[in-house]
């Protein structure tokens, strides 16, 4: 209930620092950040991405020293996507199922330095592994086949599982991934490794420096717009946000971030599950591409969208601007 004017001024609590840090309504703090990082072969790389000024690959060793970096900032998750080097890669995508891949490496050298001091979330979908670029397997005219991906989703969860993951992110939108990840996973004696899906995922613009990150961008032709959203559509996400909640999802992610905080607004009040937004390399880019046009400064753009986020109803946020972001809040 708000008052007339002169009983009601909007203005009075905003008037002071400490008035308003009294009335804030969010907060974000390190503990809402997941740092997504690319990993590539050799020891002692560090291979910066070119369209992601301030982002690299790193070889294992150095994988291993940013999760000790995300403890020190109090980041509680990393998310891994590897860069595999072309010739593992096939138009079936194997080298996702070999126990001792580039994944693999890194996600048992993370969990032996760090133990629970940092949770580990890896992607599921074959893009980083096939020859052709798309999450799943072709027929022969190119379309991604549904069933026979998941066969291949489950195998690959199951592998990374048995490395040490805690968290499986299936980011490739077949239909009934979560259920058959889940049972594996029951069957398998990980009933405590969560799925995180990327639920509502869309068929986005904004992915292309992430191509170029894991080395896909190049070889993927067409478009994934048989599996991925129409941007058009948001009842479409909420079936979809259902589904794998139903199919056994611990939480859920809605990728890309900015442009979908309807998405996430609808999933939070219709659901209350844990709501993550992908803010993706295409929006990290942006960022960085204002400050360096002299646009915008890049903490404080960057700092207003994260409370979007948690505004929206976001349990966290996966952003390559994380240890950036906890630095800026750990001051
Ligand atoms: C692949 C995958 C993509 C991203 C995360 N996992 C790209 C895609 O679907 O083509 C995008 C992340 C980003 O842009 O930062 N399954």
């Amino acid at each position: 209930m708000t008052g007339k004017y002169p009983n009601t001024r909007m203005r009075r609590t905003r008037a002071t620092t400490w008035s308003r840090a009294l009335h804030r309504e969010n907060l974000l703090t390190p503990t809402d950040l997941i740092w997504p990082l690319f990993v590539t072969e050799g020891s002692g790389v560090e291979d910066p991405v070119a369209s992601l000024p301030g982002v690299s690959r790193w070889s294992v060793d150095g994988i291993v020293a940013r999760a000790k970096e995300a403890v020190d900032l109090g980041i509680p998750v990393i998310a891994l996507f590897p860069n595999t080097p072309p010739e593992k890669r096939s138009d079936k995508g194997e080298e996702a199922h070999n126990p001792d891949n580039l994944m693999c490496r890194a996600i048992k050298a993370i969990k032996d330095a760090c133990g629970e001091e940092i949770g580990v979330l890896t992607d599921v979908a074959l893009d980083p592994y096939t020859s052709h670029g798309q999450d799943g397997l072709l027929n022969d005219a190119g379309y991604v086949l549904n069933d026979d991906t998941v066969a291949a989703l489950v195998d690959q969860a199951i592998n990374q599982a048995e490395a040490g993951a805690d968290i499986i992110a299936p980011s490739d939108m077949m239909d009934g991934r979560i259920h058959a990840i889940r049972m594996a996973l029951e069957m398998g004696r990980h009933p405590n490794v969560q799925i995180m899906s990327y639920a509502a995922k869309y068929a986005s613009a904004f992915y292309g420096p992430f191509r170029d990150a894991v080395g896909s961008g190049d070889l993927l032709k067409g478009d994934k717009k048989t599996y991925q959203m129409d941007p058009a559509n948001s009842d479409e996400a909420l079936r979809e946000v259902e589904l794998d909640i139903a199919e056994g999802a611990d939480s859920v992610m809605v990728k890309p971030g900015l442009a979908y905080l309807d998405i996430i607004y609808r999933v939070k009040q219709q659901f209350g599950v844990p709501v993550f937004a992908y803010q993706v390399s295409g929006e990290y880019a942006m960022i960085e591409a204002a400050e360096a046009a002299g646009i915008g400064d890049r903490n404080a753009l960057l700092m207003e969208k994260l409370i979007a986020f948690k505004r929206a109803g976001c349990s966290g946020v996966l952003t390559y601007h994380a240890p950036v972001a906890a630095r800026l809040l750990n001051g």
